[in-house]
Formats: C-alpha cells, sequence, structure tokens
C-alpha cells in the first residue's frame, strides 16, 4: 500500500513532514514533489535504501541518480572539490534547478552512482522537498518518480499510476511548477559540460562560469549513462513535427488516422471531427510547454491511440530543453 498525505506547499504540515523523513531514515522510499517533477526519494547513503528506488522504477543499475541537499553545508558530506566555478554556480542558482557533477565522497551509497567516481547534486527549489531534506538529515538520492522510460510524473497522480503499491509514500504537494527536469552540468570536466539541458540555459550558466559546452558529445554521453535510455515516453509511438503550419498538421494527423486513432498536442489549432481523433492545446512559449507537455502526453497515452503526434516550438532559450524531452519522447532508443 502506498500512502498519499496532502500538503500545503506553501507551510507544509509538520507531522506530514516527519512522518516521511522517518520513513527515509529507515530506509524507505518517499515520492516528493521538487520545482521540476516529482523525484523518488531514498537515503543516498544508505545502499539497501537506494537498490529500492532502482527495482521500483526498473531503472537500469548504469543510470546515476541525483542526490538533493538542503543547504551549502550538507553538499559538504556527497562532494568533495567542490571549486570556484561550483560555488559561483550555487551562489546564483540554488535552490534551483540545476544539478552539478562534482567528485563523489566515498560515504554515498555506491549505487547512487552506478559505479562513477561522480555525484550529481542539486538543492531543489520546493519548500516541500527542503523540509523533508531537512527532517531525515540526510542527503536524499532522487531520480523522477516514474516506471523507467516513461514521462516524468508532474503531479501525485502520475507518481501513483505508475508507483502505487510500490513505494511507501507520496507527497502530494500540487502540480510542480517547471515540468521538465534541471539541467545536468559536468564540472568534473573542463571547460564544463551540459550533460542534460534543461531550464537554466547554457547563456545563463556561461554568464557566471565563462565557457561551457553544450550539447554533449558521444564521449561525454557515456559519461551520464541516463541519457543513453529511452526516455519521456508514453506507450503510443510519438512523432514531433519539429515546425510546420496548421495545414500540414493536420494533414499528418488525417493520414495517421486511416490507420487508427491519433492523439495530437500542439499550439496550432487543428481540428477534426472524428472520434478518433483527440486534440489538446497549449500556448506555443516554452514555459508553458514545460509545464503541460509530461501530462498531455499522460492523458493522451490513457486513450490508447495508435499514435501521439506533437508540435514542436522554437529552440530559443528554455525552448531548447523543451525540445531535448520532445525528440527523446519520438526517438525509439
Ligand atoms: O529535476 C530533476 O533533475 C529531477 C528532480 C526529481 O530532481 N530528477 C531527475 O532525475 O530528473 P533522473 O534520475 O530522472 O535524471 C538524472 C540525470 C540522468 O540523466 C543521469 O544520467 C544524470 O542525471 N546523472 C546522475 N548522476 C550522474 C553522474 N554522476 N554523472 C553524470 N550524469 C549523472
Ligand atoms: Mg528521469
Amino acid at each position: 500500500m502506498t500512502q498519499v498525505l496532502e500538503l500545503d506547499p506553501e507551510r507544509p504540515q509538520q507531522k506530514a513532514i516527519e512522518l516521511a523523513a522517518s520513513i527515509i531514515r529507515n530506509g524507505g522510499l518517499v515520492a516528493f514533489p521538487t520545482e521540476t517533477v516529482y523525484g523518488l526519494g531514498a537515503d543516498a547513503m544508505n545502499e539497501n535504501a537506494v537498490r529500492k528506488i532502482f527495482e521500483a522504477k526498473g531503472r537500469p543499475a548504469d543510470n546515476p541518480c541525483i542526490v538533493h541537499v538542503d543547504s551549502r553545508d550538507m553538499l559538504d558530506r556527497v562532494a568533495g572539490s567542490v571549486g570556484d566555478k561550483a560555488e559561483g554556480l550555487i551562489q546564483k542558482f540554488w535552490p534551483g534547478p540545476l544539478t552539478l557533477v562534482l567528485k563523489r565522497k566515498p560515504e554515498v551509497a555506491a549505487s547512487v552512482s552506478a559505479g562513477l567516481s561522480t555525484v550529481a547534486v542539486r538543492m531543489p527549489g520546493n519548500r516541500i522537498a527542503l523540509e523533508l531534506i531537512r527532517a531525515a538529515t540526510t542527503p536524499i538520492a532522487g531520480p523522477s518518480a516514474n516506471v523507467s522510460g516513461r514521462p516524468s510524473p508532474t503531479t501525485a497522480a502520475h507518481v501513483l499510476d505508475d508507483l502505487g503499491g510500490r513505494i511507501d509514500l507520496v507527497l502530494d504537494g500540487g502540480s510542480t511548477n517547471i515540468g521538465i527536469e534541471s539541467t545536468v552540468l559536468d564540472l568534473t570536466a573542463e571547460p564544463p559540460v551540459i550533460l542534460r539541458p534543461g531550464w537554466i540555459t547554457q547563456e545563463m550558466l556561461s554568464e557566471v562560469i565563462g565557457t561551457v559546452e553544450g550539447v554533449a558529445s558521444e564521449e561525454e554521453l557515456r559519461r551520464s549513462p541516463g541519457t543513453r535510455h529511452r526516455h519521456y515516453s508514453p506507450r503510443a509511438r510519438v512523432i514531433l513535427i519539429e515546425q510546420g503550419s496548421a495545414e500540414l498538421l493536420e494533414r499528418v494527423c488525417r493520414e495517421y488516422l486511416k490507420t487508427g486513432s491519433v492523439g495530437f498536442a500542439g499550439h496550432s489549432s487543428v481540428e477534426i471531427d472524428d472520434p478518433e481523433f483527440c486534440a489538446l492545446r497549449l500556448g506555443s512559449s516554452a514555459k508553458n510547454y514545460a509545464h503541460s507537455i509530461y501530462a498531455m502526453l499522460r492523458q493522451l497515452d490513457k486513450k490508447n491511440p495508435r499514435v501521439i503526434i506533437i508540435e514542436g516550438i522554437s529552440e530559443a532559450g528554455e525552448g531548447a530543453a523543451v525540445m531535448d524531452r520532445l525528440r527523446r519522447a519520438a526517438s525509439e532508443g
């Protein structure tokens, strides 16, 4: 049985936080909201607890997890050689959607890092998450709280759909603000490399620390094993139309309707009067897309369509991170 507790995101009820913290301290699993997506938390210093995360998610053992801390001090328990660049970025962006890959301390459970000598760490910008970590008095390992390969959860209901019955508790803090996962920046490389684009863009990082490499090369991708696996995907096949007119989108939808039911999510209006067609519309800004796209993929997937067609957005600014997720959702990987 998975317990669900609803919390006020501004003033989380302390009893619920205490209960969740005691589950973490005792080696259990608690899903919690962050400003990006829901995470599946376990004590990052407890090998058995961390293994449960991989079991519950069906996560490949070679995909390392992010460790969540509540303070600059707690960072020192998991990572060493925190240099000037890290300090500058922490000053500017923590708490927030930026994950830093640093040298790992041996006290961190080995499976957190999937055997790597590094550890990915962030301080989430969400009260519930921060108070949970503080009350647990331990860093919390937390990948996104979805079954491996599925779209990340942005509500407690998404978490239950995927992991209900497999985890101890879900802290329900409503739907997450940003909606896509944090930027992952490898600071053990020189110059630093973005392993996963996110809400904190390359330009924002460069302003603080100078040169940052944008697109990870094959070699770098091997060092962020998670990016290799199939990701963010609903069950249905996803087709991404990077850009195109409403007419083009309609033509593609009609073509696929000949083969079965079709789900569509995009900012253009595509109206087709067919019971086999379902369209969800969202604003064309990166902010709107990030906030709603995973929920929409899940919603369309529930109708069991033959294909889901998604309309892309501009790659400018935060749009790059959104397009990264959409391309992965659409890849057969
Ligand atoms: O916003 C987020 O980052 C969310 C919330 C819950 O914090 N978490 C999240 O975790 O998206 P996950 O496990 O779904 O993605 C973690 C990413 C993966 O691409 C993984 O390969 C990479 O971070 N990663 C973790 N540890 C790493 C390490 N030591 N070196 C390189 N990449 C690492
Ligand atoms: Mg994930």
